[in-house]
């Protein structure tokens, strides 16, 4: 069969998602939100699906008014509506992203390690990926983000699998020298200090992508969306998408979730409470390094000896959790082999990966 395919098939891995195994697992592999959307919005959600024979609004027209009503730009101005578009979740706002702006060997730069779907849709697009290495604490080095030419930089803001957040002043210098289209991925944002939002108002090529998935806790329904103030972007992006690119479902949920932002924000609040306590939790493990987040998971080294033995303790930890049904995701490449990312849980399930995972590195410990 393969010599019906393109030619980059032949390398081509794809994405390797998390497990997502049945029930009665504590999982913290894939950055899920802990909690269930709030009541009001699953009472919504069921109210709302009515006409199912219909197409859903080919703009998520209901769902922008509201973001446009929700998010501030800056303290002087709101959204305008004229600058998102909705999505089915901020892959297909990735995929949408190359698909208007890569052409075939256009150079497209990410820093590494961050989110593996920017490498995923550069091979798939024929785009050259030139990975910026990030410096060992997980910052940017700066003075490459500022000099590397290309056609689009991706910036995962908070990043996956650190946590860290790009300063907006970074953000800001690139925006000015770069050629090409600065994109944001702001996917864990609402766990974060700061955004780069505000800056839109100031550079005509950047670009913000948000999910519903992770502080909405809806990533079972596909949402997300674009905001950029260049109407000539937005409107592009709308070209090259497929009309009707968000079922009624997603786009329901997602206009009651804003309707009761307030009662999402106390969940973003709980969550973020109980990542500051986990973090606490963590810290008092004298044989892992815990690295600062601004998001839902936390990332750990193990740090007992050379990299060889922390690769092998980190891996008997990894199976003897899994062997107790807990899941954590690990990396089987450098630099990351000697991680784990830890998504933020409901306090008990952390209390009891916390106990657990200190038995599994007596463990590791022992041979
Ligand atoms: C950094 C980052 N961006 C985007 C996504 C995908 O988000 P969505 O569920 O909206 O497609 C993820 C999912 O884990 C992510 O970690």
């Amino acid at each position: 069969m393969s010599q019906y395919f393109r030619k980059f098939m032949a390398k081509f891995k794809g994405y390797v998602p998390g497990e997502q195994p049945e029930a009665g697992w504590i999982k913290l592999n894939t950055n899920e939100n802990p909690y269930e959307p709030p009541a009001s919005v699953i009472n919504d959600l069921k109210n709302g699906l009515k006409d199912l024979r219909k197409y859903p609004d080919i703009d998520a027209n209901e769902v922008k008014k509201q973001l446009a009503f929700n998010v501030r730009v800056n303290k002087e101005s709101s959204l305008k509506m004229d600058s998102i578009v909705v999505g089915a979740g901020e892959d297909e706002l990735l995929d949408l992203i190359f698909k208007t702006f890569i052409d075939k060997n256009d150079r497209v730069v990410f820093f590494s390690p961050s989110y593996g779907m920017y490498k995923v849709l550069c091979d798939i697009y024929d785009a050259v990926p030139v990975e910026i290495p990030l410096n060992p604490d997980f910052t940017i080095p700066e003075q490459k983000a500022i000099s590397t030419p290309g056609k689009l930089m991706i910036f995962c803001s908070p990043n996956n699998p650190d946590g860290s957040r790009v300063p907006n002043d970074l953000i800001a210098k690139v925006c000015e020298t770069f050629k090409g289209i600065v994109a944001v991925d702001e996917a864990y944002i609402d766990f974060a200090e700061d955004s780069a939002l505000g800056l839109t108002t100031k550079y005509n090529n950047l670009i913000i992508l948000r999910t519903f998935s992770k502080s909405y806790s809806m990533a079972s329904l596909r949402i997300g969306y674009i905001v950029s103030l260049n109407r000539d972007i937005i409107l592009g992006i709308r070209k090259v998408k497929q009309p009707y690119n968000v079922n009624m479902a997603a786009q329901v949920a997602a206009l009651a979730a804003l309707k009761h932002q307030s009662e999402v924000d106390e969940t973003i609040k709980k969550v973020k409470n109980e990542r500051n306590r986990l973090v606490g939790m963590l810290k008092q493990i004298p044989q892992i390094q815990v690295f600062p987040t601004e998001s839902n998971f936390i990332l750990i080294k193990i740090a007992v000896g050379n990299d060889e033995t922390n690769q092998k303790i980190n891996q008997k930890i990894f199976w003897e959790l899994k062997k107790r049904k807990i899941l954590v995701r690990t990396y089987p490449e450098r630099p990351l082999y000697e991680f784990q990312r830890i998504t933020v849980g409901k306090p008990e399930d952390d209390d009891k990966f916390v106990q657990v995972f200190k038995e599994c590195l007596e463990i590791g410990l022992s041979g």
